[in-house]
């Protein structure tokens, strides 16, 4: 919708919505640097709208009729990393029957965003910086550079100065994606959203799914704006999309909404151990509930399980849990 839409003291900025003044804050700032070429770092906790942000900034730059290319730095192996970003002539490896273009290359003009660059490896970081430097890059098994006009727009969701504190993260890396930086603030703390998404969200469900509601009663308001919401919008957005299917009433109840919100303190729910099952099946319902509890987020469900990521990745794949394609370059999975 555009801006003129929008009831008084309702902002927007590309997709995203807002009353409060920290995001405000945000949209001024991503605003001011989206028509320029300045990279973009956004941070914020997961489901706090950064992939929306990324978006917005793109569509709002002079780039915005060229490609705007997703990649998802978590999910990408990392030898595999350096053929999707710069290509790769024919022989280069094992495999290169042909010669590949990269996504620098396929970008050319547009924008570029790396989602959780902190998880990128170390040495991926080095390359990319050279790319920032030298505005050119080379595909694996080439000989010529290539110019690289691309801007780029990243995303993590672990704090930048912590990340590069524990060595995560390059700093000469961060100096240069740092030029703009677009902190989200938690949805717990962005005073009137809630009742705002709430009726944006159902305006949207009631729609999709043939309901006809007329909105939320207040009790039910009350709870979901006493609730934390560690998962932020979209956690916000799934509770209010199950309570218009669940719904037989005009408006959303209390005993529409889920027990985590209903009841606080009952997250930690402990489930008991299924006895009678091989360890490998044990193993398969430990990663789901895991993969559930934090909400898709494979690297804190990896803390939780106390294994590196990539070992989680090799069971995902193991216990065919694992979506169709790691490479993650497209529209935005929600
Ligand atoms: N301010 C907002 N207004 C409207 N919808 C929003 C807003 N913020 C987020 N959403 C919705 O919440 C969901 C999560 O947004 P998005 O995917 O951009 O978050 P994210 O920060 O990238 O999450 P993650 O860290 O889990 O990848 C999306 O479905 C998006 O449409
Ligand atoms: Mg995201």
């Amino acid at each position: 919708p555009g801006r003129s839409e929008l009831e008084p003291g309702v902002e927007g900025f590309g997709r995203l919505l807002t009353r409060s003044v920290a995001m405000r804050d945000a949209f001024r700032l991503a605003r001011a640097a989206a028509p320029t070429d300045a990279n973009v770092l956004i941070v914020g906790e997961n489901g706090t709208g950064k992939e929306l942000m990324a978006s917005a900034v793109h569509e709002h730059s002079a780039r915005a009729h060229a490609p705007f290319i997703r990649l998802n730095c978590a999910a990408i192996p990392s030898e595999l990393l350096e053929s999707e970003l710069f290509g790769h002539r024919r022989g280069a490896f094992t495999g290169a029957t042909a010669d590949k273009k990269g996504l620098l290359e396929v970008a050319d003009g547009g924008s570029v965003l790396f989602d959780e660059i902190a998880d990128m490896s170390l040495g991926m970081q080095v390359k990319l910086l050279r790319v920032l430097q030298e505005r050119e890059f080379r595909p694996v098994g080439g000989t010529a550079s290539l110019r690289a006009d691309v801007r780029l727009i990243c995303i993590t969701n672990v704090d930048p100065d912590e990340a590069v504190a524990r060595g995560q993260l390059r700093e000469d890396l961060f100096f240069r994606l740092n030029t703009i930086v677009l902190s989200l603030p938690p949805l717990r703390e962005r005073e009137g959203d809630i009742a705002l998404l709430v009726s944006r969200f159902i305006g949207i469900f009631a729609e999709r799914h043939r309901r006809i509601l007329t909105g939320i009663e207040q009790a039910a308001l009350r709870q979901l704006e006493r609730h934390p919401w560690p998962g932020n919008v979209r956690e916000l957005e799934h509770v209010i999309e199950r309570a218009v299917i669940l719904t037989t009433g005009p408006q959303i109840r209390v005993e529409d909404l889920p027990d985590t919100v209903r009841h606080p303190g009952t997250g930690l729910r402990t489930s008991s151990m299924p006895i009678g099952q091989s360890l490998e099946d044990l193993e398969r319902l430990a990663i789901v509930q895991t993969l559930e509890r934090t909400r898709g987020n494979k690297r804190a469900a990896a803390a939780i399980l106390g294994i590196h990521r990539p070992t989680l990745y090799n069971k995902l794949r193991k216990y065919g849990l694992w979506r169709a394609d790691p490479l993650i370059v497209g529209r935005e999975e929600s």
